[in-house]
């Protein structure tokens, strides 16, 4: 039998094509309006997908002007989809530098419980500059500091999922006892950035604790990932590239002791569907004609941290010593590797360059028939670049709905993808194990 690969939507704005919101073919519900959400969710659930992704930034950013920058706070809309969907998995992003591990262990053991174990946490950094102004600091935490919080931060909250045994509940009316004591552990965690008695104030949670997925592909984000990650969301925008990745982090997650097929590699993917080759190429031109291109400089400079590019031509080829050295960037600086690869491969013009970003900021993107997203689908899973993928599409959700009718039902015939649900948690649709229980 084939591998079934996994699937997930991320949804983002009115689609992934940074003009997006402005196509006819988008919702014509507002950003903040819950029922937009979930419409999506229970689009994909109905096309079998394993999860839903939210991202999610905690700064406006300086470029609202020409476009949606603003979001619903992801777990919050994360409880609304628990209670309207049913199977799909629900993951939302929540940062390790800006919020407290208990807070953030209570939140999702919560939402595990009420959506009954379909939660994932995107376990991110923050690399926006802003976001450091949000939260009483003036200057941002530097790119190792924030990863060395997130490790501390990560021994936090799996202490705290683990300091309910699954039978310390008992709930028994007869008796009057409501817990089993003995069967509850305080952490008493002191660390260098965190002080967390606990426990948690929570029973366990259906999947003892939320699936962990992380994002980061810098070489700390890589190791952070091998150790931590069930799975990895990446971005690449060439297949050669996504290769590479995967088959490093495999590997590096061989090395910390875990099993490669625990940790799912899944990049992000945004096909423009149509019929026909042209057809499909024409909606990725009129999405082109309605971008920005001074937005697109703006947010190319908060990729680098807030470097200035606005003395660079449109129209004249770019050249690697336009940009910063990725390692001395202190955002999000695997992404920051991404675009010089391209600027050293391609040598295009910042018009160029702010056009291939627009598609899906760095992700792979492709325009075809159903036939050709299906087989560059099967290609990559069957050649060691990916475990599956985060399916951005360009237009939401317009261009769902023909992937839904259209892409996965060649997936299914050719036996890569599920025609019903296994299960009914995220662990179940990803194939993951149950974390070990401390208590034994
Ligand atoms: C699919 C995907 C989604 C991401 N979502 C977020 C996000 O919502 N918020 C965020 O701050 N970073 C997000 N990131 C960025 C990374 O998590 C990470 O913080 C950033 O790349 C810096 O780490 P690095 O230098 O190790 O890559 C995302 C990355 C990818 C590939």
């Amino acid at each position: 039998m084939k591998r079934h690969m996994h699937l997930n939507l991320f949804i983002h704005s009115r689609g992934h094509h940074e003009a997006a919101w402005r196509h006819p073919t988008a919702s014509p519900l507002a950003l903040s309006d819950i029922r937009y959400y979930q419409a999506l969710a229970q689009h994909a659930e109905a096309g079998l997908f394993d999860a839903i992704f939210l991202a999610d930034q905690l700064a406006l950013g300086d470029d609202i002007a020409h476009g949606p920058r603003t979001a619903l706070e992801p777990l919050t809309v994360l409880a609304a989809l628990a209670v309207s969907t049913c199977r799909i998995g629900l993951i939302a992003t929540a940062s390790t530098t800006y919020t407290e591990p208990f807070n953030l262990a209570r939140q999702f053991a919560s939402l595990d419980h009420i959506s009954r174990g379909r939660i994932g946490w995107n376990i991110v950094t923050s690399w926006l500059a802003p976001a450091a102004r949000n939260y009483g600091g003036t200057a941002q935490v530097s790119h190792a500091e924030r990863y060395a919080r997130a490790e501390e931060f990560l021994t936090v909250v799996k202490g705290l999922w683990d300091s309910w045994a699954d039978d310390a509940e008992l709930d028994d009316r007869a008796s009057g006892h409501y817990a089993n004591p003995a069967r509850i552990r305080p952490l008493n965690h002191a660390g260098p950035y965190y002080r967390v008695a606990g426990p948690l104030n929570l029973p366990r949670c259906p999947q003892g604790r939320p699936v962990l997925v992380q994002a980061g592909s810098s070489d700390t984000g890589r190791g952070f990932a091998a150790r931590h990650a069930e799975a990895i969301f990446t971005a690449h925008m060439e297949k050669t590239r996504a290769k590479e990745f995967y088959a490093d982090l495999k590997s590096r997650v061989a090395v910390e002791g875990r099993c490669p097929d625990q940790a799912l590699i899944l990049p992000g993917l945004s096909p423009f569907i149509a019929s026909s080759e042209v057809e499909a190429q024409r909606l990725a031109e009129e999405l082109s004609e309605l971008a920005n291109p001074e937005a697109g400089r703006k947010r190319l400079s908060g990729r680098f941290g807030g470097h200035d590019f606005s003395h660079l031509p449109l129209d004249t080829p770019l050249a690697p010593a336009d940009f910063p050295i990725p390692s001395t960037v202190e955002a999000a600086r695997s992404r920051t590797e991404v675009i010089l690869e391209l600027v050293r491969q391609e040598r295009p013009t910042l018009r160029q360059l702010l056009a291939r970003l627009a598609g899906a900021r760095g992700h792979h993107t492709f325009a075809g028939t159903p036939e050709q997203v299906a087989d560059l689908m099967e290609d990559w899973c069957t050649d060691g670049a990916a475990d599956g993928f985060n399916i951005m599409p360009p237009v939401l959700p317009a261009q769902l709905e023909v992937f839904i009718a259209e892409v996965i039902p060649l997936l299914q015939r050719r036996g890569l993808f599920r025609t019903a649900y296994a299960g009914d948690t995220l662990r179940a649709h990803y194939g993951l194990m149950a974390p070990d229980s401390q208590f034994g």
